[in-house]
This record gives structure tokens, C-alpha cells and sequence, in this order.
């Protein structure tokens, strides 16, 4: 695997804010590194230093290798940027907006409108393209901003929020085009929607107050909630009658809790000690005391936990 982007130390204050505070980490060619954190935790402000928008306090940025301080050139001609909200000219038209970000990306005026029509084509800019930015809705201009974010096809790209605004379909749009590039790219994307950690991640980082407070695969930081490895089980009974007893009384269960009992059919959460597996004793349990089991399924765990555990710790 190759370094991409190598952030080190990098720490940045606003007056008596401290918005980014030492933070370091890797990105290999193939990942897709998703930023996770409260509002105000500092993800915009550390994407801003990346691509050289801002510069740190402290610490330093190298993409593949170099040190952006010494090659800012390189750096951003190896870097793709969406940022936050919409920083788009909104007298331009999509498509002079494009060719303009051609023009001074130096992309070869025998190669332009190809590059044109394929990322216009990958992110369904084709019924705006005569319309000026400032008239397209949000999520228009949205996609105009990630346009210009591959237009040059980067190595690196940096994606703040990237399907902030866009509708359900265009959301799974945009997932599917970070998904198809991640092999050749090393992908940065910053967003509030856990889900899309799991549909376009490969690695997840969450920050807090500036600092990094959880980096991992998203299996491994949904193997830190207290629901990994939980049992749900819906039963047919009448009554409780000792049912939670029963189970909290299994090897290696933690805890027992009734969840809902409607129409007959009561629904409990039987919580490991460590995150141990506990399915089987569960289902032998079950099977030997007969009862009429609906559904049963194991957890694997719940990100939004993790991230509420992780992200409160820090502010208490
Ligand atoms: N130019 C600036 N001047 C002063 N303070 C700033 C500036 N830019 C950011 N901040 C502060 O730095 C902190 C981190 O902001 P940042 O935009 O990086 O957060 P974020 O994690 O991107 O949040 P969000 O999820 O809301 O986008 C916040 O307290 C913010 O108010
Ligand atoms: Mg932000």
C-alpha cells in the first residue's frame, strides 16, 4: 500500500479556540477515511489544512510523501477538494464553471471535453448545465462542487460532507462514485450519517474537541458498543414467567432487558459481559425450555453508541 496523505501533529487555534489539536493519522491509496465528530469538533478546520486552505499552528501535511509546506504545487495538483457548503462562482453556468476549472487545472484542450462530459455524466449535471449556479438548488450545487472535485481526476480527494443536501437517490449516486474510485484514490470524506460510514468507509475516525478519539475498520469501532454481540429475541407467551430470569442466569450474559410486548410476542435484548458471543447458549436455552421464538438476531453493534459514548466522554 502506498501513503497517500500523512497528517502529522497538526494542530490549529482560533484565538482562544483550539479547533484541531495534535491531530495525526495515514490515508493509503484504496482507503476511504471517514471523519466523524460532533459539530464544531474540528473535521472542516483539519480538511481546510490538508488541502492547504489554512495553515496549521503546528504539525505538518505530506501527500504521497512530500511535504505541502515545501510543494504546494504538487499537493494540490495531486488533491481534489469539496468543501463545505457551496463556494461555487454563481454567475457561471455549470458548464463555463467546469471549463473554467479545466482551464486553470491545466487539463489539455484536446482532453477537456472528454473530462467534461464523463464528470458530468458520473454526478447527472446534464439537465442544469445552462442555468446559473446561484439558481440551482441545493443539492445541484452540491454536485456542481464535486464536479469540480474529480474534474482533474485526483489521486487524493477531500470531500466535506459530500451528500449533505442531496436527495435519497442521488445520496446512493454519490456513495456509488466514491465507492468505484476508492480503489485507485485515497479518499477523505467528513459527514453526520453513520450509515454512510458503513456503505463507503473502509476506516472511520472520530474527533472530538479537536482531538482524535476513536480510529478504526467500522466493524472494529461497532465492536466497542455495548449492543455488539447482544442477542434480540422475540418470544410467544402469554407472561414474562421468568423468561429474563432464565437468560440472565446464561454463561457470560451481562444483562436482560424486555424491549416491547405487543399482540402476545415479547421482545428482549440479552446483553454479553465483553462483547462475547452468546447466540448459542441463547438458542440452546430456547430450544430447551421450549419457548416460541419469533425472531432472533445478534447486534453488531451500534455506531451512533459508540459515537455518543466516545464524543460525551470528551466533554465531561
Ligand atoms: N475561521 C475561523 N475563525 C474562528 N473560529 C473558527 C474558524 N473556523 C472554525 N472555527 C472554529 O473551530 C472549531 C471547529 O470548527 P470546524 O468547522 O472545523 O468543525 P466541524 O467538525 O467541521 O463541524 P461541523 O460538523 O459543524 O461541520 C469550531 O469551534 C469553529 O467555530
Ligand atoms: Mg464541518
Amino acid at each position: 500500500m502506498t501513503t497517500m496523505v500523512e497528517v502529522k501533529q497538526l494542530t490549529k487555534r482560533f484565538k482562544s479556540i483550539t479547533a484541531v489539536n495534535d491531530i495525526s493519522f495515514k490515508v493509503e491509496r484504496g482507503e476511504v477515511l471517514g471523519f466523524l465528530g460532533p459539530n464544531g469538533a474540528g473535521k472542516s478546520t483539519t480538511m481546510k489544512m490538508i488541502t492547504g486552505f489554512l495553515s496549521p499552528d503546528k504539525g505538518s501535511v505530506f501527500i504521497q510523501g512530500k511535504d505541502c509546506d515545501q510543494h504546494p504545487i504538487t499537493a494540490k495538483r495531486t488533491i481534489g477538494y469539496l468543501p463545505e457548503g457551496a463556494p461555487l462562482y454563481g454567475d457561471m453556468t455549470p458548464r463555463l464553471f467546469l471549463e473554467f476549472v479545466g482551464k486553470i487545472r491545466g487539463i489539455p484542450n484536446t482532453e477537456i471535453d472528454q473530462r467534461l462530459a464523463d464528470v458530468i455524466d458520473k454526478v447527472n449535471l446534464e439537465s442544469v448545465l445552462d442555468q446559473s449556479i446561484d439558481t440551482l438548488s441545493k443539492g445541484f450545487k452540491r454536485r456542481v462542487g464535486l464536479a469540480q472535485a474529480i474534474l482533474h481526476d485526483p489521486d487524493v480527494l477531500i470531500l466535506d460532507e459530500p451528500t449533505d443536501g442531496l436527495d435519497p437517490n442521488q445520496k446512493h449516486e454519490v456513495r456509488n462514485l466514491i465507492s468505484d474510485m476508492a480503489q485507485q484514490k485515497a479518499i477523505i470524506l467528513s459527514t453526520h450519517i453513520l450509515e454512510e460510514v458503513d456503505a463507503v468507509c473502509t476506516r472511520a475516525i472520530i474527533i472530538a474537541d479537536g482531538k482524535v478519539v476513536a480510529d478504526g475498520k467500522p466493524g472494529e469501532l461497532q465492536a466497542q458498543s455495548p449492543w455488539h454481540n447482544a442477542v434480540v429475541l422475540s418470544i410467544r407467551a402469554a407472561s414474562e414467567n421468568g423468561i429474563s430470569g432464565t437468560l440472565a442466569a446464561l454463561d457470560n450474559v451481562e444483562e436482560v432487558q424486555p424491549l416491547s410486548n405487543q399482540a402476545g410476542v415479547i421482545q428482549f435484548l440479552v446483553r454479553p459481559k465483553d462483547g462475547t458471543s452468546i447466540i448459542e447458549n441463547v438458542s440452546a436455552s430456547a430450544h430447551q425450555h421450549g419457548w416460541l421464538v419469533e425472531e432472533m438476531h445478534v447486534e453488531q453493534g451500534r455506531l451512533d453508541e459508540v459515537f455518543r459514548e466516545v464524543t460525551n466522554f470528551q466533554r465531561s
